[in-house]
């Protein structure tokens, strides 16, 4: 592309970044980019629960904007949490200081055969969708859920910390019942990309598989995550062809293959999975995966980016992002230092 050509707006830099065409830069946006390092976020945030932003369209999508502006980041993620739709499955979800509880954990088959089917309606998350597009028309803006074994992890613990003692006694003691919940987490998780996608008219949607990858290897890691991911976004892709989806796999260095046979269109690696070895395993649009320690201190990410990408071909398809979710303490500055590195791509060589 000539350095003469109009810079591409976000949405068709994201587009031809997915679909294999050429493009002026890569796209970037940060995973938990509208979080509590924004002081911005921190402010509106004090104001309401963290369940008022997932449940009130107004208040999600001031979340949601706010990137624009403070970081100059090119693709939107919704501001909303996986564990939403397990509301709708009868769990008693609230988020705390420390991070989310489940008051009523699923941990027998009985419980898991009394679960309720879940119809979704407009739920608010589509109307927050519909309105960040009305604010932000030039942005693609992604919808996301959890991979069905993630999901699970948090419906069968009930809180995010500890060694994940119940997960895995299902796992060696009880796999039918894990495989009748992964089931209907997978309808659940399907249903609601469709709705965002549909109803919402997201751009594309993002499956986030956080604990597959770190809990499970081999037949369990095939039998529990993997087979389920490839169920959703099957399924997604019969429903919606047009959307595509990203497939993020925290603890994906040997998880590679897998990713790639679930036919996601971009698959986004982790910060230990070096770019130059994803894409040797894969053709497709990579994502990632800057360590999110990075951006604590910005003068550390100059350095870490070029690390990041040495030897590696940016214009095989690439969005820049981190390995995994921006922290509470992380550096606004260095968050845009990281986005200036991705925009100065576009200057060399023309
Ligand atoms: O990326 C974005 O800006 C969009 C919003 C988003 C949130 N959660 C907001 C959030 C997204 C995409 C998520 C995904 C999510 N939620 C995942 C998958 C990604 C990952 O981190 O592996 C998981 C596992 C969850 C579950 C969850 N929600 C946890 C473990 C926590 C607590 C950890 C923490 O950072 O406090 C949350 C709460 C949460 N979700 C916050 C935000 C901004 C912090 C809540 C607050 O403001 O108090």
């Amino acid at each position: 592309m000539t350095t003469n050509a109009p810079p591409l707006s976000p949405k068709e830099r994201y587009r031809l970044t997915v679909t294999g065409g050429e493009t002026d830069r890569p796209p970037i946006w940060i995973m938990r980019q509208a979080g509590r390092y924004l002081p911005e976020y921190r402010e509106l945030r004090s104001q309401h629960t963290f369940l008022d932003f997932c449940l009130r369209p107004e208040i999600s999508a001031k979340a949601t904007l706010m990137p624009i502006e403070l970081v100059g980041i090119d693709i939107l993620i919704i501001f909303n949490d996986i564990l939403t739709p397990l509301r709708n499955l009868g769990l008693d979800l609230d988020f705390p200081k420390g991070g989310p509880v489940i008051a009523n954990p699923i941990r027998d088959m009985e419980r898991v055969k009394s679960l309720p089917k879940v119809i979704f309606g407009d739920e608010p998350v589509a109307e927050s969708i519909r309105l960040v597009s009305r604010h932000a028309p030039e942005y693609p803006v992604l919808g996301f859920c959890g991979a069905p074994f993630t999901l699970a992890v948090y419906a069968v613990e009930g809180f995010v910390k500890g060694d994940k003692e119940e997960i895995l006694r299902l796992v060696r003691e009880e796999p039918e019942t894990l495989d009748l919940l992964l089931e209907k987490l997978t309808t659940v998780a399907t249903d609601y990309l469709v709705l965002q996608a549909d109803a919402g008219g997201a751009h594309g949607v993002q499956v986030f598989e956080s604990w597959g990858g770190m809990l499970l290897e081999d037949e369990a890691y095939e039998r529990f995550a993997a087979k389920w991911q490839r169920e959703v976004i099957s399924q997604f892709r019969k429903r919606c062809p047009e959307t595509p989806v990203h497939l993020y796999v925290r603890g994906s260095r040997n998880k590679l293959a897998a990713m790639d046979a679930t036919g996601a269109d971009v698959l986004s690696v982790d910060w230990n999975t070096p770019l130059t070895e994803a894409r040797r395993a894969t053709k497709r649009t990579l994502q990632g995966n800057l360590s999110p320690e990075v951006l604590l201190d910005p003068n550390l990410v100059p350095g870490a980016f070029e690390e990041m990408i040495r030897g590696f071909d940016w214009q095989q398809g690439w969005i820049a992002n981190l390995g995994h979710g921006i922290t509470p303490k992380a550096s606004v500055e260095a968050a845009r230092r990281f986005v200036e590195c991705v925009r100065a791509l576009g200057k060399e060589g023309g």
